[in-house]
């Protein structure tokens, strides 16, 4: 009989022979909390739809914005819900708005210690829940919606935000940040750009986290599943605006476009894990058909070996949590 000349397997014959060959692996310091903070909360709130995920108070969005320092993440995105919307989404360029806020008191807190990052979006603030103003037949109008933008990222920018994150995929939305912050003197705020960010229905319980208003969907400005090439003309058309990182959205479903970005991207390429995932691992760990730690880590490391080198995940603390008890 004849034996195999190669023989794989004896690379994976004990954990410590795996761990020494491990291609790819996800270090806390890539991973990115996603944070909703809502105004008149006293204490968080839970959201049904993502289990172990909550709206904040201002006060909790402070210890959890210091126990992900302490903790090592890379950073946190801070989305915030106001307490009244209008059609204009006024409480994303006011000072005192819920996100301008709290990111300043996030900053007051953290200090440099964590990148802090804010979404640069309206559909948290309008009264219909589109990422951008509407024009008289109902339509998201691109460029009045950008001069909100710009005024936003001036905004956040002052409130201390070190990552700006527009994430409503308004065409030009990077050229007009970058354009207002350097304006207003804000040259070392960065743009992490949502590059390629698709019409997912993945983004379902991300609604409930907002307590989101939207009727019908956002497929006139997010990409359609069908493209990849497409994505590709998004992240040169944001870096040649002035992104300092580019993102891919959603994550499991896209890991084709993440590859692809990063294969191509000279800058830093992210990628958001989002809602719709982590409530399906959840519900089926719940349900006991999957081993939930086993399918979490799993679900990070194949973003991380796609080519993200960042990672906006849900469960960023507890990922971290894990690594310390190795
Ligand atoms: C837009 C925004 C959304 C998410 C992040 N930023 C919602 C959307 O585009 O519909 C989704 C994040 C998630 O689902 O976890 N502000």
């Amino acid at each position: 009989m004849s034996f195999p000349a190669q023989r794989p397997r004896r690379l994976r014959s004990t954990p410590a022979m795996r761990r020494l060959v491990a291609e790819h692996r996800v270090h806390r310091s890539d991973l990115i909390l996603p944070l909703f903070v809502k105004e008149v909360l006293n204490e968080p709130q839970p959201i049904a739809s993502m289990p172990g995920v909550v709206q904040h108070s201002s006060d909790s969005l402070r210890r959890a914005a210091a126990d992900a320092a302490a903790a090592g993440l890379g950073g946190v995105m801070l989305f915030g819900i106001p307490a009244r919307r209008d059609p204009r989404g006024s409480g994303s360029v006011d000072e005192n708005g819920i996100l301008n806020r709290s990111i300043r008191e996030v900053r007051a807190e953290v200090g440099d210690e964590l990148v802090v990052m804010s979404d640069l979006c309206l559909d948290e603030f309008t009264d219909h829940g589109h990422c951008g103003v509407l024009d008289g037949q109902g339509r998201v109008d691109n460029d009045a919606t950008l001069e909100i933008y710009a005024e936003m990222a001036v905004a956040q920018a002052s409130a201390g935000a070190h990552l700006l994150g527009p994430s409503g995929m308004m065409d030009g939305q990077v050229a007009v940040v970058r354009q207002a912050l350097d304006e207003a003197g804000f040259q070392d705020a960065g743009v992490l750009a949502y590059a390629a960010k698709y019409a997912s229905a993945f983004y379902g319980p991300f609604r409930d986290a907002v307590d989101s208003a939207l009727q019908g969907d956002r497929r006139t400005y997010q990409m359609d599943s069908a493209n990849r090439r497409e994505a590709l003309l998004e992240v040169e058309l944001d870096l040649q605006e002035g992104a300092d990182m580019v993102m891919v959205k959603p994550a499991m479903s896209y890991l084709d476009v993440l590859a692809d970005v990063a294969e191509i991207s000279p800058v830093p390429v992210a990628a958001y894990q989002i809602s719709g995932e982590y409530a399906m691992i959840e519900a089926a760990a719940a349900n006991g058909w999957i081993d939930r730690r086993a399918a979490i880590e799993e679900s990070v490391l194949s973003i991380k070996r796609a080519g993200a080198d960042s990672i906006l995940t849900y469960w960023a603390m507890e990922l971290a949590q894990w690594q310390e008890q190795r």
